[in-house]
């Protein structure tokens, strides 16, 4: 057969896709980290297979990474100064060992990429297509912003802090910059991290210093902090206006919001994904484990139930883990079919606040807190 040059040119743009299309299936290495499954190598983007869900503490080396441009280059602790200016009374250049001297604090925080599960609203959005693995939670040790601010005197007139990491704006990219309300930095368990899971933090995650928002989207929580500038406003740059923003009032699926109705996200709805069985899996019948996890930002997980017949009937699954704000809770339920067939299990979240994760997350052109009730479909074969 003899192609012609349109034939050619369509057959790789068809391999292009093709290619695309699996990448994310793909898992490869990265160094300190287990294979993971790649959206993007330069800058990192990586989301954590299903399978290292299988602890209340996610490990560094199964932890997801997202970061919109490229690492900056590894800082090196002893030359590490921190700003803080603005509206203070007394500018700072602050050493890691400074930070170090504060008083330590430790909380356990779920970090939850804006974006995850973006791969499942329909119709699609652009951006990383991530489905259920660009979370996790770590326990988070440093010193309380409150802490630093007071050291430099903030003025009580100002209303937001500034934070940028050491990574640059590179071509079309800006500057990471994000701006947080004064009232949410404040907040005792808002750090600036120095430990995750009781270590330094590795340089993917923001080694030597990172400002942990718990209970807020991964987005605010700024990797290599170098700079917290007090200010009467919030930031005007990309990552605050337009990147980041949530429609005010819903909208039908496909259409766009208008800029003056995007506001930026505070907190996160409440969700559960489960992690066990995946989705498509052969089973045999007998004694299935159905586990995930729940988080709900800054309200604690109060029930998780699970319905193995696609939502007629549904029954209260344990939660494993400490009931605490900011940090998800596992659960597990042993599911005995004795029926081969096809089953669709789901699984729906309470929180504290009485919020009920919804059947249908609500669309939104950037595909943002995905949170609608889980579902997985398994088949259950005859054992032998
Ligand atoms: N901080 C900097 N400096 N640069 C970034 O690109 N990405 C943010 C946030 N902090 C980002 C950043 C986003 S979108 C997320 S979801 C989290 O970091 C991811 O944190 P992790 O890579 O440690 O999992």
């Amino acid at each position: 057969m003899i192609w012609n040059r349109r034939e050619i040119f369509a057959a790789c743009v068809a391999a292009a896709a093709a290619r695309r299309a699996t990448a994310a299936d793909d898992t490869v290495t990265i160094p300190g980290k287990r294979p993971m499954i790649l959206h993007n190598d330069r800058p990192e983007d990586l989301e954590t297979p299903l399978r290292y869900f299988d602890s209340w503490i996610t490990p560094m080396d199964a932890f997801f990474v997202r970061q919109h441009l490229p690492r900056p280059a590894a800082i090196d602790a002893a030359a590490y100064r921190l700003t803080v200016n603005g509206m203070v009374s007394k500018t700072l250049e602050l050493t890691l060992s400074d930070l170090q001297k504060l008083p330590q604090h430790t909380i356990p925080a779920t970090l939850e990429c804006t974006g995850n599960g973006r791969g499942f609203y329909s119709p699609k959005v652009p951006g990383i297509q991530w489905g259920r693995g660009a979370i996790g939670n770590a326990e988070w040790s440093g010193p309380r912003i409150a802490d630093i601010l007071k050291l430099a005197g903030a003025s009580s007139s100002a209303s937001f802090l500034d934070t940028d990491g050491a990574d640059t704006g590179v071509a079309k990219t800006p500057d990471f910059v994000r701006s947080l309300p004064l009232k949410k930095a404040l907040d005792p368990a808002t750090l600036l991290a120095l430990k995750m899971n009781g270590q330094p933090i590795p340089d993917i995650h923001g080694f030597p210093a990172r400002l942990i928002v718990p209970g807020w989207d991964g987005t605010s929580s700024v990797k290599w902090v170098v700079r917290l500038t007090v200010a009467a406003e919030a930031n005007k740059g990309f990552f605050m206006n337009p990147g980041y923003r949530y429609p005010k009032y819903s909208l039908p699926p496909g259409t766009p919001a208008r800029p003056a109705e995007l506001e930026v996200i505070e907190g996160m709805p409440v969700k559960s994904s489960i992690v066990a069985p995946e989705d498509q899996s052969r089973l045999t019948v007998g004694s299935i484990a159905i586990r995930g996890f729940a988080w709900a930002g800054e309200e604690a997980i109060e029930r998780v139930e699970v319905s193995t017949d696609g939502g007629s009937r549904w029954h209260d699954a344990e939660l494993s883990s400490p009931k605490l704000p900011f940090a998800w809770r596992l659960f597990h339920l042993d599911w005995k079919p004795t029926e081969p067939g096809y089953y669709t299990i789901m699984s729906r979240a309470t929180d504290s606040a009485r919020r009920v994760q919804p059947i249908v997350a609500a669309w939104n052109p950037s595909g943002y807190l995905w949170n609608a009730i889980d579902h997985v479909g398994v088949t259950v074969e005859k054992a032998g």
